[in-house]
């Protein structure tokens, strides 16, 4: 057997226990916080959490057997979750980023066959050996930045082979990188070229052909839309999402993005699990989103780099929608796999406190890919998934921003950073 992993004098332990659904309004303040902690590991599983004087007295006559690991007066948090990204991408834009710079727009370029069409081709192109090594690295500097669970998209073939490509590479990644990837089917992601002036036909495509294949293969637990002015409607949105409803994948959507077009309000109606972006949505679908809980998963890097005012987190905490933020890495838009700058502009540009950011990046990015039952607490049953920072308490994490602080990572109680 395993010798157990005692991990001990953490000045602070963000636990982020209790309650049950995703946490809203003041619960989202309440990091269940234990000053000098101790966390007992034995077989990749959390076992015993609490000061490191009650641990003490719980296995202290054990000690010999443990490996011990002093915190030494560190900040130790559950290890961050992303829940949503696009990481499996062949190529990447950096000349994009800087037509950007000089005045275009992100939709203007995609319509002009840029933006997620150019890395569609150049995803069609590579071959999954190519698509697995570069996401591979993309995972490696997710781990180095304390994130240890990932959600990830397809959507860069938006024809079966290559979606099928790419959700195949999370797969492979997912048994064999520490870790642990949830797949999202995005065959909705723009409107392929060959299908222009026929989108209907492709919306077709989608549900009767793209979904039953991938639902067959159980490649994905989620489907997801770019529901935007110019790429899919409401209605063929909605479509999208029913057919994958029927053949088990639960509803994601890329809402209010760009322009306001009623994303919010869908996502309430057909039950999503998480709504996405949501920069420019209405105040009545965020009432609804709250009523309907869905949780509203935040983007502020997004914001950021195609310099546009972030999304009301602010408002929508305080309007009880369950809040969740994700860095959306993918090669446009956000390329960057930095939770931990996440947090700070969540402060700083959704002015989200500390306490709000950790547990929008941990429990509720959990429950926004169905593993809150696993990961996202620090907790007795859950994996041994662990972060501790060289920082003295999380506010200091939040407020040394865009630095990484991350001074050791455990996945399933194994220290892989
Ligand atoms: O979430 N908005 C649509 N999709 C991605 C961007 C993808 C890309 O530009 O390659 C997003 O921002
Ligand atoms: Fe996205």
């Amino acid at each position: 057997m395993k010798r157990p992993l005692w991990i001990k004098h953490a000045a602070q332990l963000v636990t982020v226990t209790g309650g049950k659904g995703p946490r809203k309004g003041e619960e989202m303040s309440d990091l269940g916080l234990i000053e000098d902690g101790s966390v007992w590991i034995e077989n990749g599983k959390i076992i015993a959490v609490g000061t490191t004087a009650e641990l003490e007295v719980q296995f202290g006559e054990w000690e010999e057997d443990a490996d011990v690991y002093e915190a030494e007066d560190r900040l130790v948090t559950p290890g961050l979750i992303d829940p949503h990204t696009h990481f499996v991408y062949g190529g990447s834009r950096e000349k994009e980023f800087e037509m950007r710079l000089e005045g275009a727009s992100y939709m203007d370029i995609m319509n002009a066959g840029g933006g997620i069409h150019a890395t569609a081709r150049l995803t069609r192109e590579s071959t999954e050996e190519e698509l697995y090594r570069q996401a591979e690295r993309r995972l490696d500097s997710f781990l180095r930045h304390g994130v240890t669970t990932v959600e990830g998209k397809s959507g860069y073939g938006m024809e079966l082979q290559t979606e099928l490509k790419q959700l195949n590479v999370m797969k492979q990644l997912n048994e064999q990188h520490p870790i642990d990837i949830i797949p999202t089917f995005m065959g909705a992601h723009a409107v392929p070229p060959e299908f222009k002036g026929r989108e209907d036909d492709f919306v077709s495509l989608i549900t009767d052909e793209m979904i039953p294949a991938v639902a067959a293969e159980k490649l994905a637990v989620f489907n997801d839309v770019f529901c935007e002015v110019g790429v899919y409607t409401p209605e063929q949105s909605r479509r999208i999402l029913e057919a994958g409803k029927l053949h088990g994948l639960a509803p994601k959507i890329h809402a209010d993005e760009i322009e306001p077009y009623g994303g919010a309000e869908l996502a309430a109606e057909v039950g999503a699990v998480s709504a996405e972006h949501l920069l420019k949505a209405s105040d009545e679908g965020i009432r609804r989103m709250g009523e309907a809980g869905v949780i509203a998963c935040l983007l502020p890097a997004t914001a950021l780099y195609l310099r546009e005012e972030a999304a009301r987190g602010r408002e929508m905490i305080d309007a009880g929608v369950p809040v969740a933020i994700s860095t959306d890495c993918n090669p446009g838009s956000s390329p960057t796999t930095s939770m931990p700058l996440v947090m700070n502009l969540a402060c700083i540009s959704m002015r989200m406190t500390p306490a709000e950011a950790l547990v929008a990046a941990t429990i509720n990015a959990a429950h926004a890919i169905g593993m809150q039952g696993k990961a996202g607490s620090i907790e007795p049953g859950k994996q041994a998934d662990l972060v501790m920072w060289n920082v003295k308490n999380y506010q200091e994490l939040q407020y040394l921003f865009g630095v990484n602080h991350v001074g050791a990572v455990w996945k399933k109680g194994e220290k892989v950073i």
